[in-house]
């Protein structure tokens, strides 16, 4: 739907509900805000919030992977936040992928999977990136639950249509909504304008918002350690007018953060807030960089997670987001701010494990697979195995078998599990597969030692995904540990007893 002229007939209404859910309904979204300045959107997307006042369309599309049906997830109401019971529902008991992010503009610049570029990793992405996994990113907005779209690396999403976004040297503005905690060093968590090619055609052939540390290909970095917001314009990550270090560009992570980048001729400019509270600051309003940014030779693709080129080693979340026709004023980024601000995006503790974590309770996970319920998660050596273990087996089968649940070391609503016998060594995934090893400070580490809990897909007991791979669970495939996912390209990903391998009997502790 197309927000239209009847905005006043709805008033009446939209004020009763706001009064009975203490929401700001009928007030103006960031699309209403940006046409009202002259700079209207031309691609809008969000899994959590309408962005138009009058928005009832579809938000994004969910897949079941058991089944591959699909349903389109839409506001609770005009303008609202999405219909998160709808969610739920569909995926309860399965896994679920996010497998479009609509366009509530009127273009048509649907977000899709994204097809093979010029570059790109693993199988998945000899065809296409892989799809977010639905409930990696949990999140509060005005109130009520909603998911954001989780990019874990390899993840993408793209629109090749262009339709009404900024060509060449053409003025555009783009924001979005990030989790400023989620974020690697890797290329390119973008959101933005880009080449309607998959490859990279060249410099200022693209122009996107970036989040995180920097590809260390270019030497572009902000003040501090990062992450920071930068502009991806095609061979160069640019904080400012140069791609070197911007001292005004200050690192950003703030559990929820606003980026700003826009452009015109011969000037552009990056500004940034923190998306829970308060204004936006300018980290940068200039000149356009030389040697073939000036003029820009923009695509107008819209791609979100991946670099122009499908470049999909980076991480990051995305809650919303728009691109302009038009350089919006400074005026206009401030409005739609505040009503960010006013959306009210809130963390949240989805799922909680009746576990004491404080002192790191020990606890076994029991096998649900029929015919092994007598075998444990256990660990031989650095390898992540499934053993059969009774309550007569000896005590050093037991504590192999025996893991301390404690607060996520990469995420604090999700959990990590350290060795009984090995103290510092805790579970963690390589990306397919799990190992047990020493887990130091740093943060691809604590991360990857991260699992959240949701209830057993089989209906018993619990099953854990990975945080950085919300698409991937902890599973057993012929006696080993996995990080498999349901249906996916490699052996151990296989939909043969899937929801019954990853379901977990946490016992507290003991053996049957
Ligand atoms: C939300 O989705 C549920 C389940 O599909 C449906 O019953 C309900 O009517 C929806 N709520 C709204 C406000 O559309
Ligand atoms: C944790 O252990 C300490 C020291 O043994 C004890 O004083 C404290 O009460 C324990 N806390 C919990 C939540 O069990």
């Amino acid at each position: 739907m197309v927000p239209g002229p009847s905005a006043k007939r709805t008033s009446v209404l939209a004020f009763g509900l706001a009064a009975l859910s203490g929401t700001l309904v009928g007030a103006d979204r960031p699309c209403d805000i940006y046409k009202a300045g002259g700079t209207p959107c031309v691609a809008a997307h969000s899994t959590t919030r309408a962005l138009y006042q009058e928005y009832t369309g579809p938000l994004y599309l969910l897949t079941r992977e058991c089944d591959g049906s699909h349903l389109e997830i839409h506001p609770s109401e005009a303008g609202g936040v999405a219909n998160v019971s709808a969610h739920d529902e569909h995926c309860k008991g399965t896994t679920c992928v996010i497998s479009m992010i609509h366009d509530q503009s009127s273009s048509g610049n649907h977000l899709m999977q994204a097809p093979k570029g010029g570059a790109g990793l693993g199988p998945e992405a000899l065809y296409f990136d892989s799809l977010a996994g639905a409930s990696g990113a949990p999140v509060s907005v005005s109130g009520k639950n909603a998911y954001g779209v989780f990019i874990a690396p390899g993840t993408g999403y793209r629109s090749n249509v262009a339709k009404n976004t900024a060509k060449g040297d053409e003025p555009q503005g783009m924001y979005a909504v990030l989790d400023g905690t989620h974020y690697n060093g890797k290329c390119c968590f973008d959101y933005g304008n880009a080449e309607t090619n998959n490859r990279n055609t060249g410099n200022g052939h693209m122009e996107a918002i970036y989040f995180g540390k920097g590809d260390g290909f270019g030497k572009g970095k902000g003040e501090g350690s990062g992450p920071w917001i930068m502009g991806d314009l095609e061979n160069g990550l640019f904080p400012g007018r140069k791609m070197n270090k911007n001292k005004k560009n200050p690192t950003i992570d703030f559990r929820f953060v606003t980026a700003v980048v826009k452009g015109q001729p011969d000037n552009w400019a990056i500004r940034g807030g923190n998306a829970a509270d308060g204004a936006l600051s300018t980290y940068y309003n200039g000149q356009r960089p030389k040697k073939g940014y000036n003029p820009m030779s923009k695509e107008g693709a819209v791609i979100l997670g991946i670099g122009g080129d499908n470049s999909n080693w980076a991480q990051g979340t995305f809650y919303e987001g728009a691109v302009t026709s038009g350089f919006p004023s400074d005026e206009t980024d401030d409005k739609v701010q505040a009503d960010i601000v006013t959306a009210k995006y809130q963390r949240v503790f989805v799922s909680e494990l009746k576990i004491d974590t404080r002192n790191g309770s020990s606890v076994s996970l029991q096998i649900t697979t029929p015919g092994f319920e007598n075998f444990y998660l256990a660990h031989d050596g650095e390898t992540v195995k499934m053993l059969e273990v009774t309550s007569s087996s000896d005590y050093s089968l037991k504590q192999r078998a025996s893991w301390r649940v404690q607060q996520g070391r990469g995420e604090e609503t999700c959990y990590s599990f350290e060795s009984v016998d090995k103290p510092g060594h805790f579970i963690r995934h390589h990306e397919h597969w799990l190992k047990v090893d020493l887990n130091l400070n740093l943060k691809k580490d604590r991360e990857d030692a991260t699992f959240c809990s949701q209830p057993g897909l089989n209906g018993r007991g619990h099953t854990f995904r990975a945080w950085t791979y919300p698409a991937r669970y902890i599973r057993h495939v012929l006696g080993r540990g996995y990080l498999a996912s349901n249906g996916g390209p490699r052996d151990q990903d296989h939909k043969l007893s899937f929801s019954d391998d990853v379901s977990f009997i946490l016992h507290n502790p003991g053996f049957a």
